[in-house]
């Protein structure tokens, strides 16, 4: 009884929360999350972005195959977006996997902007692209983090992630864990 309520409540809360591929209309709130990440030093915005309409056309080229560099693959970007216009985080689906991928960055990556961790939306977006890599032909995808990413670890396993192994990170010498997820 109490889980079914539990159930009917998530699901009116996840109603208003969607993925959608990047848009100019979001543009100012996207550089407010890109300035959350600079600001906890993370490795996802290093630098900051000075030309938002050239970067979110390079994100949507990616997606399409094009102007891709010699070893990248094509790739759909998408943000976590609540009631239209909040974004919560933003995730990559890497249409195949190269050797580097194989390796270490798998099919998927995500991220959930500082000031909205902790509210279940890292097992959401995870789960929400999870979906368009099977709309995209995927059977099985490779998800990775490093090893001590304990929360990360959490939104892989739940969401049906089997480990693979732990390989050594070729940049950082860090450990990373792999993870399988049948679709
Ligand atoms: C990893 C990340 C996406 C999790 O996002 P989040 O919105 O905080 O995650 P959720 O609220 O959905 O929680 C997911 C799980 O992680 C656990 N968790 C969250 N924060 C945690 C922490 N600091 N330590 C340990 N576990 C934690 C939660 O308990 C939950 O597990 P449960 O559902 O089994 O209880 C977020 O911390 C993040 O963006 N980190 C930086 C980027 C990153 O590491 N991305 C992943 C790269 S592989």
């Amino acid at each position: 009884m109490l889980t079914e309520k539990i159930k009917t409540r998530e699901k009116t809360m996840n109603n208003n929360i969607t993925l959608v591929e990047p848009t100019i209309d979001l543009a100012l709130e996207f550089l407010a999350m890109a300035c959350e990440f600079q600001r906890e030093k993370s490795n996802f915005f290093p630098e900051p972005i000075y030309d938002i309409k050239a970067y979110i056309q390079q994100l949507n080229d990616m997606a399409l195959g094009r102007n891709l560099k010699p070893d990248m693959v094509p790739c759909t970007h998408y943000w976590l977006v609540k009631d239209g216009w909040l974004i919560l985080g933003k995730s990559s689906l890497r249409h195949q996997l190269n050797e580097y991928l194989s390796h270490q960055g798998g099919h998927i990556g995500y991220c959930v902007r500082p000031t909205q961790r902790g509210k279940g939306y890292g097992n959401l977006i995870l789960k929400l692209t999870l979906r368009k890599a099977l709309a995209l032909g995927l059977d099985r995808v490779l998800v990775t983090c490093d090893t001590d990413n304990t929360a990360s670890a959490h939104v892989i396993l739940n969401n049906r992630g089997v480990f693979e192994d732990n390989v050594v990170c070729k940049k950082t010498a860090k450990s990373i864990s792999r993870f399988w997820i049948e679709l």
